[in-house]
């Protein structure tokens, strides 16, 4: 039995796209079942429409102020679709720990930073501003704490003289393209040994 995948997403969804590539190309533990975002403008939902992966959507500005009810919604579209992993890849929504919980062991999220440097946003600009030669990304399991859990991958990225936030960004992104598919393959056949690319 393939474990069934779910995927959040909230903007253009290149690393899904990347996900369900690689789960779509066979030999792989994981399938699809369903790509959610939290607005309707998501670029990504189309994408997985055409890939003929199911889509959702909640909207979290009509819960504004009611952050329990706008996970409980989350947590309704995948009871529908009973998915064994949940993947958050550029999902731009902090998760409490009453939706986190129940997840435990079995999320996975994609972060543009070698953490535990640079939790949170504007990875890139921050590592550029400390000075750091070497950047990267990390896929990691979560836990209630904001971009915290335990590695599962991570890729390292050089910073080049010259670069710029977009410039740097555009090369880690590279590396998420190639480290979050290869981390969610090992995790779907039962493998959580660290990889490093
Ligand atoms: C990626 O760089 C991802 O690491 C980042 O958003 C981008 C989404 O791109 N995620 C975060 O910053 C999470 N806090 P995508 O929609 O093209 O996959």
């Amino acid at each position: 039995m393939k474990k069934r995948v779910a995927i959040f997403i909230s903007g253009g969804g290149s690393n899904m796209v990347r996900l369900v590539e690689d789960m779509q190309s066979g030999d792989h533990a994981g399938e699809p079942v369903l790509v959610l975002a939290n607005g309707a403008d998501a670029g990504g939902l189309k994408k997985a429409q055409e890939m003929g992966v199911a889509t959702a959507v909640v909207d979290h500005r009509p819960f504004k102020g009611n952050r329990p009810a706008f996970e409980a919604a989350l947590q309704a579209e995948l009871d529908k679709v009973s998915p064994d992993i949940l993947c958050l890849a550029g999902f731009m929504r902090v998760l409490t720990e009453g939706f986190v919980a129940p997840w435990d062991g079995k999320m996975l999220n994609i972060h543009p930073s070698l953490l535990p440097k640079y939790k949170g946003l504007h990875t890139h600009a921050r590592a550029l501003e400390a000075g750091d030669r070497e950047h990267g990304c990390t896929v990691h399991l979560v836990t209630p704490a904001l971009d915290d859990g335990p590695i599962l991958g991570q890729a390292n990225v050089p910073v080049l003289d010259g670069d710029t936030a977009e410039t740097l960004a555009t090369r880690v992104l590279a590396q998420e393209h190639r480290l979050y598919p290869a981390v969610l393959r090992r995790f779907a056949g039962g493998d959580t040994s660290l990889i490093r690319l």
